[in-house]
């Protein structure tokens, strides 16, 4: 059972007070759970302990890289290495090339790659070339989708819906050149490309939604956005950052066959460290500084830790049949809750894409952004809360992503099941 939280609730409020909300990142807060937030210390594995001593089984996994657990020996070793040898030199070195031929073998559409540091710049520069490389400036892309904070691609996320640019602190010119249609809403992807083809510079897709719930492309709607991109001699964005090396090695493009023109990466490509990529064909990556006219630039990107923690972990999710674990893991924890919650009469649906889950109280299948509204928030409260209790860590989102680790034990996974049938 969890201890007590003396320390966290006073760290919090020392925090809140310096820092908006008490957080370094939106969605590291408690408040929509309706409890403060807890202060964390440290991770191993498959687990996480917070400042009062509680040790918690984690299904948050960092929000996406802890695919491994958590301070995997190897991964930590190799960058103790780079580390010795400073973390960072800002001049190239060998572990970035390493690091792109892993990066290309397990996505052969990144012909060409380049570094950065997070998902939210990867995708912020991919945008930005597919307006270069196609002198366009219209962006289409899917309601509800999260591809970091950029300006391209904020406006018109999520609950925010109804506000305006201006409040948000997106400029209205940059607004405008943003539509958002529908995600598996073929008539929507159809339409806009009838309407206004020749002004779109890329269609930017979640291949597997993560901030809406887990939500699957309907069978043939990556195809289709395929086609209609290509048509149009737009750029075929797939934002990665949470499905790449997560649904399978390759991705949601080696899980459903597509290919796309510019790739986002970032999560588990850093072995935990703050990392990011995006790549493609080489007459379009070719576009970037410094020879070519788009700009992109940062001074701790491809740095040595980055490199060679993220290496170390690719070469161990390279190994034959870890994704066929990762995937067997999640789908006994998956049918475990389902008939528990069938059992206690709960409406629940936990899609899932390899280790990437979620579990959404609602009637129906969650399919768009429209459906995830229906989600049963104070249900979802109630589930985060008393697991937590039960020292067992849910994403503190009624509709975001959850994630299994390779660390997780059979009996660990067995244990949450029970959990969960007792909790109601
Ligand atoms: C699909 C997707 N794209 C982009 C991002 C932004 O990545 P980062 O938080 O590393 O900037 C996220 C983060 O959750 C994401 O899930």
């Amino acid at each position: 059972m969890q201890k007590k939280n003396k320390k966290s609730l006073r760290i919090f409020k020392q925090l809140s007070a310096i820092t908006p909300g008490g957080v370094n990142s939106p969605f590291r807060s408690f408040h929509e759970m309706e409890i403060p937030t807890l202060i964390f210390v440290k991770g191993k594995g498959s687990k996480v302990w917070d400042i009062d001593g509680s040790c918690y089984l984690d299904y948050l996994g960092a929000w996406g890289p802890a695919i491994l657990g958590h301070a995997h020996p190897q991964v930590i070793q190799e960058a103790g290495k780079a580390i010795k040898n400073s973390p960072v030199l800002g001049v190239s070195t060998p572990w970035e090339l390493e690091m792109a031929l892993l990066v290309q073998k397990a996505f052969p559409s990144m012909e060409m790659i380049r570094f950065v540091n997070s998902g939210a710049e990867a995708v912020e520069a991919a945008v930005r070339l597919a307006r270069g490389g196609t002198k366009r400036s219209l962006l289409v892309r899917f309601e509800g989708g999260y591809h970091g904070h950029g300006d391209s691609v904020l406006w018109s996320y999520g609950p925010e819906e109804h506000r305006s640019p201006k409040e948000v602190g997106v400029p209205e010119g940059m607004a405008e050149k943003t539509v958002c249609i529908p995600f598996n809403d073929f008539h929507a992807l159809e339409e806009i490309f009838k309407k206004r083809g020749e002004e779109i510079a890329g269609l930017l897709v979640e291949p597997v939604t993560g901030s809406m719930g887990v939500i699957l492309p309907l069978p043939g709607f990556l195809q289709q956005c395929r086609k209609l991109t290509s048509q149009y001699g737009a750029v075929l964005i797939f934002d990665e950052v949470l499905t790449g090396f997560r649904v399978a090695f390759g991705g949601a493009q080696e899980r459903f066959g597509v290919r796309a023109d510019l790739t986002c990466l970032g999560k588990i490509l850093g072995g935990g460290f703050p990392a990011g990529a995006y790549g493609g064909g080489e007459k379009l990556m070719e576009k970037l500084a410094p020879y070519g006219p788009v700009y992109q630039a940062g001074t701790f990107s491809g740095n040595p830790v980055t490199m060679r923690a993220g290496a170390a972990v690719l070469r161990l999710l390279s190994k034959p049949g870890v994704y066929k674990k990762l995937e067997k893991k999640t789908k006994t924890l998956l049918s475990g809750i389902k008939e528990a919650a069938l059992t206690k009469g709960i409406p629940v649906q936990t899609p899932y894409a390899g280790s990437l889950f979620s579990i959404l109280f609602s009637e129906q299948p969650v399919s768009n952004f429209q459906d995830s509204l229906k989600i049963d928030v104070k249900q979802y409260i109630l589930f985060f809360q008393k697991m937590l209790k039960n020292e067992i860590l849910f994403p503190p989102s009624a509709s975001d992503a959850a994630v299994v680790s390779l660390a997780h034990t059979e009996s660990e996974i067995e244990n949450t099941i029970k959990i969960f049938s007792q909790i109601w």
